[in-house]
């Protein structure tokens, strides 16, 4: 079957108090839009057309996907009109299905079933709600069939008790397309044209109308304010939750869990409270994360334990590493197998071979660690001298005391020791002693001030 998907996005929405168009608005940290992108994607449709309008520059500028048509609605006159824009992107004689780009959780599933509906006719994706205030309403005649749709606007005072409601989504023939929509009239209450309406054209010319159903009303919830965002978003957050708890990860609350993006567990993985999950992030086997943690972009090896409160971003961890409390690791990490980085250490684009430890304050930036290094509390690598950044190398076995400069770029050899305190500017000898201090002297004559008395 010839498959269009058209994705309704030109409209408003004022009640976003935003300046941001209300599709690109985020949910799980993905724009409204593109999650029914990527599920209309899934159907693997021929065409999938764009109808946008209000902020389109940005909405176009935040789509650069090469498969999208796009269809510029200017003005807004009413859902059928939108549909309309459309028509001369739409390919072949098989269903074109609406979409809207607010309403983002309809799964795949659903929309298959609508399709199956469509196969002799049109098909509506609808849902008795238990209060219907603001949908359009699904009229049946006295044998259950579909006559027309009626907006609440419009409607009578008995149409209005139906609680049955169209949630917008259909599947229509394409080869019909065109005749109904030219059709359209905008003589009603809100003075649109209503893609709805083709549901009468359709029965007067003795089209079946079918109507498909989702399995939770949530699939079809549409986004229009701050408040309905934030709904749909735990919405989404409980069904992660419940897919990674069925996967067997053991999550300490999964009403306290935020992914937003794609997190892929192995077994016996575990998630305390109040963690955030963005990009894509790999935990191996037997990984714990400890509670408030950030992970961004990141691959955490088997056996590793991040502690709590710890921000790691484009990082990776090996396995067995203990990495925190309130340790950060940035873009460019590196951890080898066992590794331990701990409280206020921050470690960016460096490399840390197996069985290193900065388990203490320190910063690590733009170096090479080699294996079993010692890195004292309050060590840090001075890899920016103003214009540019240098490389710090420390090779195996190196011993790094506390609060020592490292003046890139400066390379300690094999198995060296630097003194605590010790501001390195000239590279370190292997296995040998090396400490830049002024050297400790005690005053015995030192008279202590004493406070002279008020008068
Ligand atoms: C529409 C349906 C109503 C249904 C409801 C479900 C019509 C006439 N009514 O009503 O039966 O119960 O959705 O939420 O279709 N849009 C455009 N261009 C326009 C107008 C709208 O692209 O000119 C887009 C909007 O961005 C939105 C979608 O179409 O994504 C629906 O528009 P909206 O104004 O919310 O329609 P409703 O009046 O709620
Ligand atoms: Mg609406």
């Amino acid at each position: 079957m010839n498959l269009n998907v058209v994705i309704l996005a030109a409209g408003q929405g004022k009640r976003m108090h935003s300046n941001l168009p209300k599709v690109l608005h985020p949910i799980a940290g993905k724009a409204l839009v593109r999650h029914v992108i990527d599920t209309a994607r899934s159907l693997l449709p021929a065409r999938l057309c764009l109808v946008y309008g209000h902020g389109g520059a940005a909405v176009r500028a935040a789509l650069p996907d090469a498969d999208l048509a796009w269809a510029l609605q200017e003005p807004q006159l009413g859902t059928g009109h939108a549909v309309q824009q459309a028509l001369p992107l739409l390919e072949g004689d098989g269903v074109t299905l609406v979409l809207y780009g607010d309403v983002p959780l309809t799964r795949p599933e659903t929309l298959r079933r609508l399709l199956a509906a469509a196969k002799d006719g049109l098909a509506v994706l609808t849902v008795a709600l238990e209060d219907p205030t603001g949908y359009g309403r699904i009229v049946r005649d006295g044998a259950g069939r579909v006559t027309r749709i009626v907006e609440q606007k419009d409607a009578s005072d008995e149409e209005i008790k139906i609680r049955e409601i169209n949630t917008g989504i259909m599947a229509i023939p394409t080869r019909r397309l065109a005749g109904w929509l030219a059709n359209l009239s905008n003589d009603n209450a809100q003075g649109e044209y209503y893609l709805t309406d083709v549901i009468a054209a359709a029965v007067a010319e003795g089209v079946p109308v079918n109507t498909a159903h989702p399995d939770g009303e949530w699939e079809v919830l549409g986004v229009n304010s701050k408040v309905q965002l934030a709904q749909l978003e735990r919405i989404l957050q409980g069904r992660i939750a419940g897919d990674l708890l069925e996967a067997g990860v053991r999550l300490a609350d999964p009403a306290r869990l935020d992914v937003r993006g794609e997190l892929v567990c192995g077994r016996d993985v575990v998630i305390d409270v109040n963690c955030v999950f963005e990009g894509r992030v790999e935990l191996a086997d037997a990984v714990e994360i400890g509670p408030n943690c950030v992970l961004k972009n990141v691959r955490i090896g088997p056996g590793a334990r991040i502690a709590a409160f710890s921000h790691l971003e484009e990082a990776s961890v090996g396995p067995d590493c203990i990495v925190g409390p309130y340790a950060r690791l940035r873009p460019g990490t590196e951890l080898a197998a066992e590794v331990h980085i701990g409280n206020f250490v921050e470690v960016k684009n460096s490399k840390i071979a197996a069985q290193s430890k900065a388990n203490h304050l320190a910063y690590v930036g733009d170096a090479r660690v080699g294996e079993r290094v010692n890195i004292g509390a309050g060590t840090i690598t001075c890899n920016y001298d103003g214009a540019n950044k240098h490389l710090t190398v420390i090779e195996d076995d190196a011993f790094i005391g506390s609060d020592t400069q490292l003046v890139a770029p400066v390379t300690v050899g094999r198995g060296a020791t630097l003194g605590a305190g010790t501001t390195l500017t000239k590279d370190a000898p292997p296995d040998t002693l090396t400490v830049s201090r002024a050297k400790q002297i005690s005053v015995s004559s030192w008279q202590r001030p004493v406070k002279t008395p008020k008068k």
